[in-house]
């Protein structure tokens, strides 16, 4: 099997987490919640659960090096076939990645629209935002194809020549676009201002929905729960340690949901405008603030667009790998059989997501009183995801040899660390998450 290179993991697995939602969601929600106090919240949350799951999921690839299915089997103390199941875990990329590929879409419009007259005002922002979404159905198939066919030729090519390849030439790309922006950003007065509403903790606007969005956004943000981590993991060569490598992907995942949250703030402030705009923050929000600054505003609007489409493959592609692997282990596929397969179900799963939000189709993709694009990201973020935790954690906790596990952390860190992250894994993150997955279906409040 082609392994990566140590370093084509680190950049595979942060391309992986740094995506959507570290520059479209956390930013917005971090808006909604008020700010600092949900930062360091959310950071709570990446540190004590994130990365203790990432970990967890990183030991188990590195360890089984199989398919997520088979990695269940070989790695309970029992070797019980009905393991097996826990495999599920993977459609639910799919799923994902059938209506992430249509918001990818999305953001090559606004790349293409950067280019010339951006909205004037914000009610023709949020018009042209509406009827993009509402009415070009035409437009949008096209776009969510173009994802969908780049995605699917990376993967294609499988995970040394494909997947890592991408990521060594995309991350360093979205890098320096980062760079840059925060680099303008900081010569705007509303800097200080962006960085006391990311830093100040008021604590008036954490409730419960707080802690459970900032706990949602960490497992979502660190790629957990569909097993894409365990996958790339399963090809991370034996000799290298797994726990720096959690550690490297979770620094950079954080910097840039920051370095993403100080930019957009200092744009919104400088601008005058809310922190608290919610989804339409960088389709109808920002665009407005790029025009005011003219042929700057178009230049940093592309950066901006074309950086968050870089992040968006690099996640794509690893929402479908572990699907892929599993068919080509499990059922013997070949690579192009699998591909062909699980790209025709996201492609068409895309397509319905987005005419569920179209003003023709609405009605008759909407169920329950939500749409089918929503019912995807419910089912996949609120119910698959947390449930693929749980199970994972207690799987680790309950099922696998304590003194294995051990031996092979103890080759890279001491004992003490590791007998932490046990606990947490075994004990307070499938509470954690439990209380998640309860409030996220309406039983506790
Ligand atoms: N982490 C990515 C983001 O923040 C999304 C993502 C990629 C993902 N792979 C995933 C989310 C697997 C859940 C599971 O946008």
């Amino acid at each position: 099997m082609n392994k990566f290179s140590r370093i084509g993991f680190i950049f595979a697995a942060a391309g992986s987490a740094v995506g959507l939602g570290n520059i479209w969601k956390f930013p917005y929600i971090t808006g909604e919640y008020g700010g600092g106090a949900f930062v360091l919240v959310y950071l709570l949350c990446i540190v004590f659960i994130g990365l203790v799951v990432f970990i967890a999921e990183s030991y188990l690839g590195q360890a089984s090096e199989a398919n997520v299915s088979s990695t269940f089997i070989k790695m309970s103390k029992t070797k019980n076939p009905n393991w097996k199941y826990a495999g599920f875990m993977v459609f639910a990329g799919l799923f994902i990645l059938a209506f992430y590929s249509v918001v990818l879409g999305w953001i090559l419009n606004y790349i293409i629209v950067s280019f010339g007259n951006l909205p004037n005002s914000a009610q023709e922002a949020g018009n042209s935002f509406n009827t993009l979404i509402s009415e070009k159905i035409g437009l949008q198939i096209l776009l969510h194809s173009i994802v969908a066919l780049i995605t699917i030729f990376i993967v294609l090519k499988g995970v040394k020549d494909g997947i890592e390849k991408i990521n060594l030439i995309l991350m360093p790309l979205l890098g320096i676009i980062m760079f840059g922006l925060l680099a303008y950003a900081l010569t705007l007065d509303s800097f200080s201002k962006s960085i006391e509403f990311m830093f100040r903790a008021d604590w008036s606007k954490i409730d419960e929905n707080a802690l459970l969005a900032a706990l949602g956004q960490a497992f979502f943000t660190l790629s957990l729960g569909i097993g894409t981590i365990m996958t790339y993991s399963a090809s991370l060569p034996q000799k290298n340690n797994f726990i720096k490598s959690s550690l490297y992907v979770a620094i950079v995942d954080t910097t840039i949901a920051i370095v993403a949250g100080l930019i957009i703030f200092s744009f919104l402030f400088a601008a005058g405008a809310k922190s608290s705009a919610g989804p339409g923050l960088v389709f109808i929000s920002l665009p407005v603030i790029f025009e005011q600054w003219g042929t700057l505003g178009n230049i940093i609007a592309v950066a901006f667009f074309s950086a968050l489409l870089f992040a968006g493959i690099t996640s794509a592609v690893s929402m479908i790998e572990p699907v892929l692997m599993l068919f080509i282990e499990r059922f013997n596929m070949t690579r192009k059989k699998a591909v062909a397969t699980c790209g025709s179900i996201f492609y068409i799963f895309g397509i319905i997501a987005l005419l569920s939000l179209s003003s023709s189709y609405k009605e008759s993709l909407t169920f329950f009183g939500k749409n089918a694009f929503d019912w995807m990201d419910f089912l996949t973020s609120s119910i698959s995801m947390p449930i693929a935790a749980i199970i994972t954690c207690i799987f680790l906790g309950f099922f696998v040899d304590k003194e294995k596990i051990k031996n092979k952390f103890t080759q890279h860190v001491p004992v003490a660390i590791f007998n932490i992250w046990y606990v947490l894994v075994k004990y307070i993150v499938p509470l954690a998450v439990i209380i998640l997955l309860l409030n996220k279906l309406g039983i506790i409040k």
